[in-house]
């Protein structure tokens, strides 16, 4: 079986301040060592840098959030995966269901993010997932599948990314996907990759959803279950490294 690191990525969404970026930059550099996980801190852009200047000489990592599927031009107010690069990130979230929502992103320009993404030498965390109304009408998995269906263009140049699976009701509700959820899903995305790309074994798929330090453990316990995609609980350093500490 394809051995793979467990990913903790904090998910900081539009919350931060110079306070909370050395508050969590000190953590994450202090539990790095001792965690049985690379652990990836994706601020705000606008702290990417300072960020990435906190974490120097350390091997926590820094992404971004969002990034424009352009590589350059008349697109007032996006940011390159050149220029999230530029800045120290490795890697970059697309497609979270916050700007599928808000943003009304298509699963086509999530792909063309996820794309950009690669070809600036980032790698892209692709996010998927169902509402409750999906599930509740049986339709999760074809709802992933079709989100999943978008990136196969990608899959055929490159295993470097990260899938990552946010069930929408259980984003910020404190409702977490069971582990026997996470993993029955996380599995029929694990055999979709394969039947993809041969090479697809070693794509870590994270899941996310209220991820706090007491449900990480079982939740991480899961054979198809890669590691952990942190919203709120990324904001308070003890429950994220405690996060960190409960992958087995
Ligand atoms: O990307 C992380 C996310 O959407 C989960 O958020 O607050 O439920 O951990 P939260």
């Amino acid at each position: 079986m394809t051995k793979r690191t467990a990913l903790i990525a904090g998910n900081w969404k539009l919350h931060g301040s110079t306070d909370l970026v050395q508050a969590l930059t000190r953590a994450a550099k202090q539990a790095a060592s001792s965690v049985n996980a690379e652990i990836l801190l994706c601020p705000p852009a606008i702290w990417i840098p300072a960020v990435a200047s906190a974490l120097q000489g350390s091997s926590v990592k820094v992404g971004g959030q969002d990034v424009s599927a352009h590589e350059q031009g008349a697109y007032t107010g996006e940011i390159s995966a050149a220029m999230l690069k530029a800045c120290g990130s490795q890697y970059v979230i697309v497609g979270h269901s916050e700007r599928r929502r808000h943003h009304g992103e298509s699963s086509e320009l999530v792909a063309r993010k996820a794309e950009a993404a690669f070809a600036a030498g980032l790698t892209p965390i692709v996010c998927v997932g169902e509402t409750l109304t999906e599930r509740e009408a049986g339709q999760n998995w074809l709802v992933v599948e079709s989100q999943l269906n978008a990136i196969r263009g990608l899959l055929n140049k490159t295993t470097e990314i990260v899938i990552g699976y946010e069930p929408v009701w259980a984003i910020g509700t404190g409702k977490t996907a069971t582990p026997e959820q996470a993993q029955e899903m996380h599995a029929l995305i694990r055999q979709w990759l394969v039947q993809q790309n041969a090479q697809a074994g070693h794509i870590r798929i994270i899941y996310g959803g209220s991820v706090k330090a007491d449900n990480a453990a079982a939740l991480m316990a899961q054979p198809d279950v890669d590691g952990g995609l942190v919203g709120g609980a990324s904001l308070d350093a003890e429950e994220f490294i405690g996060i960190c500490r409960n992958v087995g």
